[in-house]
This record gives C-alpha cells, structure tokens and sequence, in this order.
C-alpha cells in the first residue's frame, strides 16, 4: 500500500487530496499536513463525503525542518507532495532526505525577500538524491508540469528539434470580484510584477515588466484575449533541457480591470516586500494585502469559463520539414468546482501534482535525482491527463501565431 504525506491545504492542495482520492489503487492512505489543522480537517471532511475515503490530518511548520522530519517519521510515507508554498522547497526537500523519502512539488524555489525564482539552490541537491536513491519531482503542476510534458511529447513524436517555443496561458473565466489572484496572491504578484525575462537566439533577455502584449484567439470558442510575455520558470529548465530551442516565451492573459487594480497597488506601495515599520511593528506590504485579497480557494463557487494552456512549438518535423504544432488543455471553472470544490487554475495545478507521484509511485518515473518533467518519457503522463480530468488536443498549424 502507498501512503503519501501531502503538505498544504490550500486551493492546489485541496485539489490533490480530492484526484488521490478518486485513485485509490495507487494511493492507499492519504495524510495531509499544513500550519493550520482546521484547513487540513475541512478538506478531510469533503473528501470523505465526496468519495468515502479517510484522509489523515496533521499540522506542521514547512519551515521547520526537524518539525518535518518527525511528522515524516511518523507517518512513514513512500513520498512527500509539497503542496505549500515555493519558500518551503529546500525545508522539505530537506527533510526528505533526512527520512528517506521520494520528493514532488508544483513551483521552483524563491526565496522570501528576493522575488526571483531560480532552479540553481533546487539543482543543487541533484547528488544528495542520487547518492540517496531518492527521486525528487520538480514542477509538477500545469506550468510548469504539462507544459514540460507537452514540449517532451511533441520533441519524441512530431520533431527532430523544438527551435521556438511559446508557452500561452489563458483564464477566460470570471469570478466577478473587483480584483482577486486565482491562486497564493503573494506569490501570484511578485511573479507577475517582476521583470520579464525570455529566452531569444540562445539567451536570456530581461525587458520591464508586462511590455510586450498581443491578442491571442483560443481554440474551442474560449475567445479572443489579451495576453502578456512574462518570465515563467519553466523557461530556465526547457532552455536547457530541449535541444536546439533558441527562443522560448511565456504569455498569460490579464483582464483590463486585473491590471488597472495591480497598477494602483504597485503605484501606492501594496505590492512591495520591502519590511515597513507600521505603529511599532515590521510589516512586508505585499503579506498584508494577501491578508485582506480574497482566498483563491473561495473563488470556487464564483468562478465561471474556461483555462486554455498550451504550447506552440517550432522546429524541424522528424523528415526535416518545418512544421508547428499546438498542443493545449481546455478546463472548465464550473466542472471543476463540481468535481472538487476549487476553480480550474488549482484544478489543472492539482491534477497533475497527483499524476506526478503516480509516475513516481508506479515505478514510471522513479530514477534517483533531481528532474524537471520534460526530462522524464511523458507518454505514460499524457495517457494520464486524458483519464484524470485534463484531456488534451494537439493540432498542426498553418503558422505560427508570433513568428
Ligand atoms: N505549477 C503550476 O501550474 C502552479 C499553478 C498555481 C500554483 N502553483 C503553486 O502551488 C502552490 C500552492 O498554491 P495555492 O494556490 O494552493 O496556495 P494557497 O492557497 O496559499 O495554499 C498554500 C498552503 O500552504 C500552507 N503553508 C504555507 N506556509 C506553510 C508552512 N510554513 N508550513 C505549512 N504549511 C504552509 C498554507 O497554510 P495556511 O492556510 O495556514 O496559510 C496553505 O494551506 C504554490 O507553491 C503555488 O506557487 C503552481
């Protein structure tokens, strides 16, 4: 039987503990930990009454490593999916290897007073899980997660070489809200405020923030939007991963009335994480507006319309001819929410977390290291995104969208 210690219970973890649940064959007990024991026990309790399964709560602090290594010890699990947030990757990784377990999370390290997400302090521990025989799963929500399965996908069937790549993220779902962040809204606007940097003719190129934009349309009636090159982290490990790729971007679509309340925030000091002394005490900005912005996990209820994420590839087809090729998910807010409580962004983060300790669970992908997911096979993943609530659509396009 395979436990697993899930930590973290917010909008992507409640996710994962509902998509475990449904997989009993592969996930035979189910513990979830995080710093506040009521979240834990609420999503134990839906899911009991959505699928009769018991799940196991636990509190611990993510910052405290010996704190996570006596709660691993205790539950003994063969893995840890760390659901927190991206300030808790070393702890936990950490912690793993002091208990001997295998390792998975959804989002590259940051660390907490410089917003600049990096893979380097990740792949550093590519020896201590070799020498291990542990696996350590890097990234394995949607993007990055599917966008780096789908870029390996498209490199074993369609290409000899992947030379562009654009990743494009679409939420044209609405929550009706003035402005919320669809998930953690601290690191949701330190991502998006930072500079953008892409990956041009072999390098990395850093422009302001949110400069360049075009309209993208989105297949499947999901509409025509606006969308926004951004730095993404997925960028730094498929530029170095994928051969040949010499350009590689990252866009996301932003309403209107989204960055006019971002502009306004940014503009009067919300945003910042620089400490300011309030009436005696040190108060980061930034944490006091998560404290008062809506809950990701409350927009469930609210939020109607669809995610469109995928990727656009360029490159020479496995005849050497040029070709690009499309490959993307469309995910339903509503569908979402009636499968598992939460919208479809911590939907399509969930999933694939879940699939990823599948892999790693069912032997698939279970090499001792550190790995990105475009450096694993992805047939067995993508089988799995068609039978766990992401099905995907590839299609050959005339021509590329930005070239
Ligand atoms: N790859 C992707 O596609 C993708 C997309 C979206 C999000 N993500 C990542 O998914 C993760 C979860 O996002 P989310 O929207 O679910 O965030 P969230 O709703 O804010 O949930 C985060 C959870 O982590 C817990 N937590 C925070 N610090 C902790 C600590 N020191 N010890 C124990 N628990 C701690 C929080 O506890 P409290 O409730 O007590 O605060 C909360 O339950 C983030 O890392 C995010 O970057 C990845």
């Amino acid at each position: 039987m395979n436990r697993i210690l899930i930590i973290g219970a917010g909008g992507v973890g409640r996710v994962v503990a509902h998509k475990c649940a449904q997989v009993a064959d592969t996930f035979g007990d189910i513990h979830l930990a995080s710093r506040t024991l009521s979240k834990c026990e609420t999503i134990a309790a839906e899911v009991a009454k959505r699928t009769g399964r018991t799940i196991t709560t636990h509190q611990v602090d993510a910052d405290n490593v010996p704190e996570l290594v006596a709660l691993i010890r205790e539950v003994k699990p063969a893995m840890v999916l760390h659901i927190a947030l991206p300030y808790q990757d070393l702890t936990i990784m950490d912690a793993c290897l002091e208990a001997g377990v295998h390792y998975l999370d959804t989002a590259n390290y940051e660390p907490p007073d410089t917003a600049r997400f990096e893979y380097k302090w990740q792949w550093a521990y590519q020896d201590r899980f070799q020498q291990a025989g542990l696996t350590a799963l890097l990234g394995s929500g949607f993007d990055p997660g599917v966008t780096s399965v789908f870029a390996a996908h498209a490199l074993k069937h369609h290409f000899s070489e992947i030379h562009t790549l654009d990743i494009v993220d679409v939420n044209a779902g609405s929550h009706g809200l003035p402005f919320a962040t669809n998930f953690n809204p601290e690191i949701n606007i330190r991502e998006i405020t930072a500079p953008c940097r892409h990956f041009e003719d072999g390098s990395f190129v850093e422009t302001p923030a949110m400069s360049e934009s075009c309209d993208f349309t989105c297949p499947g009636g999901v509409g025509t939007h606006r969308i926004y090159r951004m730095y993404h982290e997925e960028l730094e490990s498929l530029a170095r991963h994928i051969p040949g790729l010499s350009t590689a971007r990252f866009w996301m679509s932003f309403s209107e009335n989204y960055l006019k309340h971002l502009e306004v925030l940014q503009n009067v000091g919300m945003t910042s994480i620089e400490p300011i002394d309030f009436e005696g005490r040190q108060v980061v900005p930034l944490q006091f507006l998560k404290a008062v912005l809506p809950k990701p996990e409350e927009l469930g209820p609210r939020t109607k319309g669809h995610t469109c994420i995928g990727n656009i590839m360029s490159g020479p087809d496995k005849e050497g001819k040029p070709k690009t090729l499309y490959v993307y998910n469309i995910c339903s807010h509503e569908a979402a929410f009636a499968e598992t409580g939460a919208q479809a962004i911590s939907y399509t983060t969930g999933v694939p977390a879940m699939i990823g300790a599948k892999m790693l669970l069912e032997g698939r992908w279970r090499e001792p290291g550190v790995w990105n997911l475009e450096q694993l096979d992805p047939d067995p993943f993508m089988a799995d995104l068609n039978q766990h609530g992401l099905p995907w659509q590839e299609e050959t396009l005339e021509q590329n969208p930005f070239a």
